[in-house]
């Protein structure tokens, strides 16, 4: 009796799988599809130039500047000032860098431990690493893929000790210095909620906005919270310059230590070469500033654009059932850089099924990130409880975002 029922069974979830399988699948191809039109391959995220491109890096070239200094990273820099309404912007030669320098920058050294979401690239644990400290792994909320403050708050509370020298984690008795939020494919974390966790255990707060140029949060541009917070500018992100980053502060004396640690410390004294400390040569070259000072001009073109695009994928997957589009959290205005659907959880066996299917037929789609804590060089970081984030790992699915996408079927 036992036996026949677990046969049953067994054949009853390999009929809903075969159906259901099926029918995500395809009803996956055909709402994507719907959206996007015929056109196969259709990648991820390709860059668009239709822009000055050409015409800057021609003053770039014909100036003769092509390196580490010039007009194009002065134009592109103030350009980031303006979309961003931050009072320093740091052109470097991509995010990582960006993210290493600011958490330099921020006093993180060798043996500080730093919060930062499992759920993120992995370039975010990799700069804490370079500067010899440990990433400290926190989980995630569903509604904004960005770190959970009340959850991370509790943890906080019950595992750590304050004293003049900070915050500590008792467990390994090392110094917690600084949390990392990352606004998760251009939807804004939980700021407010973010910055009062920080204060409370008295961490400072560094913003990785990699993937959010143009995103706002209850009004104002992201990267405004945290002490700094970090941009990438590689081929895949909404604006390009090849490869590329910069660092956004408010603060004037910490924003001045930026600029020196990035150009290798150098003491600005005529024509002697003098340096007071380790620096980094990590400035952006005029050339991929020439490129980027174009793909600026168009950011609000290719934001609404790429809003356009996420609000039809939204309505194509509102009939799909078991399927949720990712939508940005309530206050928040997102740039849509990577649309995302999850499964429901009863349909999460299905997500290779998709991602198979949607591939083979030329349409690139892509699970997130394996998180930090499973990889080899973090898997014995400290670590909270990951229920949210390993769920998601399970469940989410990356769709084709790039900007031009939305005129391609309208
Ligand atoms: C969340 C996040 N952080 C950091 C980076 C690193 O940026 P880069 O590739 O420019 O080094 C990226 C993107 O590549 C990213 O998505």
């Amino acid at each position: 009796m036992v036996l026949a029922r677990r046969a049953f069974t067994v054949v009853q979830d390999e009929h809903l799988q075969h159906l259901t399988g099926r029918t995500l699948a395809a009803e996956t191809v055909a709402a994507v599809r719907s959206v996007i039109g015929e056109r196969t391959p259709v990648a991820l995220h390709e860059p668009s130039f239709r822009g000055r491109e050409w015409q800057y890096l021609k003053e770039c070239l014909d100036s003769g500047w092509v390196s580490t200094a010039g007009e194009q990273i002065k134009a592109f820099e103030k350009s980031l000032l303006e979309i961003t309404g931050a009072r320093h912007a740091i052109a470097v030669v991509n995010g990582t860098a960006a993210l290493h320098l600011s958490l330099v920058a921020a006093g993180v050294g060798r043996d500080d431990e730093v919060i930062v979401p499992a759920l993120t690239f992995v370039a975010t644990a990799n700069a804490v690493a370079y500067c010899g400290a440990i990433p400290h792994f926190a989980d995630s909320e569903e509604r904004t893929l960005g770190l959970a403050p009340q959850a991370l708050r509790q943890y906080l509370r019950d595992t750590t000790q304050s004293g003049p020298g900070g915050t500590r984690n008792r467990a390994t008795g090392r110094r917690i210095r600084a949390m990392v939020p990352m606004h998760t494919f251009g939807h804004p974390a939980d700021l407010d909620g973010l910055r009062d966790v920080a204060e409370e255990f008295g961490l400072v707060l560094i913003e990785d906005a990699a993937e959010a140029l143009g995103s706002r949060y209850q009004g104002r541009h992201v990267g405004r919270h945290g002490l700094l917070s970090t941009l990438s500018f590689n081929g895949n992100k909404i604006v390009t310059t090849g490869g590329g980053g910069a660092i956004l502060c408010n603060d004037d004396g910490v924003a001045k230590r930026v600029r020196h640690l990035g150009t290798t410390a150098r003491l600005a004294r005529g024509w002697s070469f003098d340096h007071d400390e380790i620096g980094y040569n990590y400035r952006m070259p005029n050339l991929n500033a020439a490129l980027g000072r174009a793909q600026l001009e168009k950011l609000p073109e290719f934001i609404a654009a790429k809003r356009a695009l996420a609000q039809r994928y939204a309505h194509a997957f509102s009939a799909v059932r078991g399927i949720k589009f990712v939508r940005e959290p309530a206050g928040t205005e997102s740039i849509y850089w990577l649309n995302a659907v999850l499964l429901e959880p009863e349909f999460a066996a299905q997500r290779d099924a998709i991602l198979e299917t949607t591939n083979r037929l030329g349409i690139e789609t892509r699970p997130v990130w394996t998180l930090m804590h499973r990889l080899a060089a973090f898997r014995d970081c400290p670590r909270m409880e990951l229920p949210v984030a390993e769920s998601i790992e399970a469940r989410l699915i990356n769709l084709p975002s790039s900007a031009f996408l939305a005129s391609a079927h309208a």
